[in-house]
């Protein structure tokens, strides 16, 4: 009956996996989730019903279908009740297989629909945004939860990468304010002039291009966060001006002279070490104390490597949900992740994954689909984080160009003939191996 039921299945082009009995089902399920579920209801030593319930507690995606004998439709009924999508009486007609089977992968893609869009929603707000269970995370939520319902300033520091604006997001959802909106600014995005005009707002003529009075975000923040990002990247002169508006609680367009009272709650975020930039005079420090009440650090990702595979679970998912087909990870690639620095943090991870996922014409990604780049280290001498044949070849290769770029500084051409290869080849591996003109190797 079930190498039937698989075969017909198959021949309409379902990926079809069999299992012997309800806990080699729930083994499989456990695996890699499934759309459909189709099982028959008496069965031993589990019963279909114990598979059923089971099944809807660990995978409660999936659709279930259960097939009953001709005359026990208590059974079916009973199995609707406890969560089943449909049944099927046996005997049944392949063209009625196929059509509830049709019937519920329909509703499985609905669900993962209408999950991803409230999905969404949950990943912009809230705590449910910030994967990880290693306790530096847990750390950094609790104490988020603790200080989010307040108006206090928080000062978000972590490397690029981490997850800072998602924090800052967190902050502002657990607040009072979660209806108010959450304006983002990055100050290194802007140059100076145009960053005090989005914040504070301008008058009509304030300065060539002023055609109309503006709005600044401050403003458009009222009632919410004002979440300054990068902060660290500003000038003295527009950290005196910052600091004036949060001491106030108002700020002023430029070209008013009038004040307007706003009430915000501001978050800020840097990638740098600020008290080191405190310490060497880059940045105010009395805005330093105002805007650091509450710091929250933001682990890098390298200091909680247990989160990586949750995270990395986490990020397929994601692009499962948006893709034709779906992978899984293997085991052996999530070994190499775990082996891995990320210098780029959780960002680096998320497009690793994304990357795999994309480019992989198979179901599972496997540790090549995930090419790793090096960790340098301190005293600049490149260490291979996970050391594949790959990278061993890509260090000999750096080696070579770098040498020859050393030799014959300004001609790429007698460079690319030295090594035997054309000039476009060379500008290539130049690029991914990160190598400059002049054997630098790229800091970018
Ligand atoms: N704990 C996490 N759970 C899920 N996704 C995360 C987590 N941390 C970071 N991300 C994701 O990683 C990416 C980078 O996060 P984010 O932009 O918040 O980092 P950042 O610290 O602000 O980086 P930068 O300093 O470069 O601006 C985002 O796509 C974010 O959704
Ligand atoms: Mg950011």
């Amino acid at each position: 009956m079930r190498a039937t039921t698989a075969m017909l299945l198959r021949s309409e082009g379902y990926d079809v996996r069999e299992a012997g009995g309800g806990e080699e089902a729930l083994g499989a399920l456990t695996e890699r989730e499934a759309d459909v579920l189709l099982t028959d209801l008496k069965m031993e030593p589990m019963d279909g019903l114990t598979l059923l319930t089971k099944a809807l507690e660990s995978a409660p995606k999936t659709q279930v279908i259960v097939m009953t004998a001709y005359g026990s439709i208590e059974s079916a009924v009973e199995a609707m009740r406890r969560g089943a999508y449909d049944y099927l009486t046996k005997p049944f007609k392949e063209g009625e297989l196929a059509h509830r089977v049709q019937k519920a992968l329909e509703r499985a893609r609905l669900i993962n629909a209408v999950e991803l869009l409230t999905g969404d929603f949950t990943r912009r707000h809230g705590l449910a945004s910030l994967v990880g269970r290693s306790s530096a995370m847990r750390d950094l939520t609790g104490r988020l939860a603790r200080v989010a319902p307040s108006d206090a300033t928080v000062l978000i520091q972590g490397e690029s990468g981490t997850g800072k604006e998602l924090v800052a997001r967190a902050v502002h959802a657990l607040s009072r304010r979660t209806e108010k909106p959450f304006v983002p600014v990055n100050c290194s995005a802007i140059t100076e002039s145009l960053l005090e005009s989005e914040l504070f707002g301008h008058a009509r003529g304030a300065f060539t291009g002023a055609v109309k009075t503006r709005r600044g975000l401050f403003e458009e923040a009222d009632g919410g966060t004002l979440f300054i990002d990068e902060v660290t990247e500003t000038t003295q002169a527009f950290q005196t001006k910052l600091l004036r508006v949060l001491q106030d609680g108002e700020v002023r367009r430029v070209g008013e002279s009038a004040s307007i009272k706003v009430d915000v709650r501001t978050v800020a975020a840097t990638n740098r070490d600020i008290e080191k930039e405190v310490a060497d005079k880059r940045f105010r420090q009395d805005l330093y104390y105002r805007l650091n009440v509450v710091t929250l650090r933001v682990p890098p990702l390298r200091e909680r490597k247990e989160d990586i595979p949750l995270l990395a679970e986490h990020f397929l998912e994601r692009a499962n949900a948006r893709a034709s087909r779906p992978h899984r990870l293997s085991p052996g690639a999530i070994d190499r992740l775990m082996t891995y620095d990320f210098p780029g943090n959780v960002r680096e991870l998320e497009n690793l994954v994304e990357q795999a996922a994309a480019l992989s014409e198979s179901d599972e990604l496997l540790p090549e689909d995930f090419p790793l780049r090096r960790t340098p280290t301190p005293d600049g001498s490149p260490t291979v984080a996970a050391a594949t044949l790959a990278d061993v070849v890509d260090d000999a290769e750096r080696k070579a160009i770098a040498g020859a770029l050393e030799r014959t500084p300004d001609d790429l051409g007698r460079v690319a003939e030295t090594l035997a290869i054309s000039p476009t080849t060379l500008w290539r591996k130049m690029k991914r191996l990160g190598l400059r003109n002049g054997g630098a190797e790229d800091p970018s």
